[in-house]
């Protein structure tokens, strides 16, 4: 089924919980861990739409500012968050659910991880709960849109259970592998991994 905007957007900010992991909105002070992820180019080049790599701390605080602005106007489940580590508080990437230009009936998910954390499974995880959290909204498919050559992203995809749709050069005037996920697909990923079943939801102010 297409999701379309609530009439009223939500200002509430979802934050989600996982076992190790907390998916929060984004702060201004997020800004120097959010530098180590955006201001690298093994995440920059790979993100779609395409980003530049973000040079300094200011240009940073921009960008922040605009998402944090954003993020007050976009209905539920579309969102940002900053992937938060429970153990420690250190903010180890961002991800994204956000409707796909041009038609905005899909729905991207998408994430960012600074490159000294990849390979723990954090994606993964932060899939699962954002998946869960669309799926309880009125959309019952998300997507991922992978540039060629991502073999991390693709892994990551496949690993949680999104099925291949195929290439298409729709979305953002880029070539893209397009995967999909439902909620079947996602229920056999978790039974195959020992990913938690279902994420804690809070609602923050
Ligand atoms: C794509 C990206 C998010 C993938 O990160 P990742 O850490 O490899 O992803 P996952 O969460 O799926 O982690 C899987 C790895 O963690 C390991 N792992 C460790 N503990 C785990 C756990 N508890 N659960 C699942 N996997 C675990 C897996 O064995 C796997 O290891 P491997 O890569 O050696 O095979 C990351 O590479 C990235 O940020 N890239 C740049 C931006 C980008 O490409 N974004 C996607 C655009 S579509």
């Amino acid at each position: 089924m297409a999701w379309s905007p609530d009439p009223e957007p939500s200002t509430a900010r979802p934050t989600l919980e996982t076992e190790r992991l907390v998916l929060r909105g984004w702060q201004m002070d997020d800004a120097p861990a959010a530098l180590s992820i955006y201001g690298q180019a093994a995440v920059a080049r790979w993100l779609s739409p395409a980003m530049d790599l973000v040079p300094d701390l200011a240009a940073m605080r921009l960008l922040l500012q605009h998402w944090i602005a954003e993020a007050d106007r976009m209905p539920p489940p579309a969102g940002r968050w900053a992937i938060q580590r429970r153990e420690d508080g250190l903010v180890v990437g961002g991800a994204i659910l956000l409707p796909l230009p041009p038609g905005n009936e899909d729905f991207e998910i998408g994430w960012q991880l600074r490159p000294d954390h990849w390979g723990q499974g954090y994606a993964s995880e932060t899939t699962h709960a954002l998946a869960r959290w669309a799926f309880s909204h009125d959309i019952d498919e998300i997507f991922a849109v992978v540039r060629p050559g991502n073999t991390r992203a693709a892994a990551t995809v496949r690993r949680n259970g999104m099925q291949w749709v195929g290439e298409t050069g729709k979305y953002f005037g880029l070539t893209l592998q397009v995967f999909r996920l439902r909620p079947a697909d996602l229920d056999q990923a978790v039974r195959g991994s020992l990913l938690p079943e279902r994420p804690r939801e809070a609602e923050i102010d």
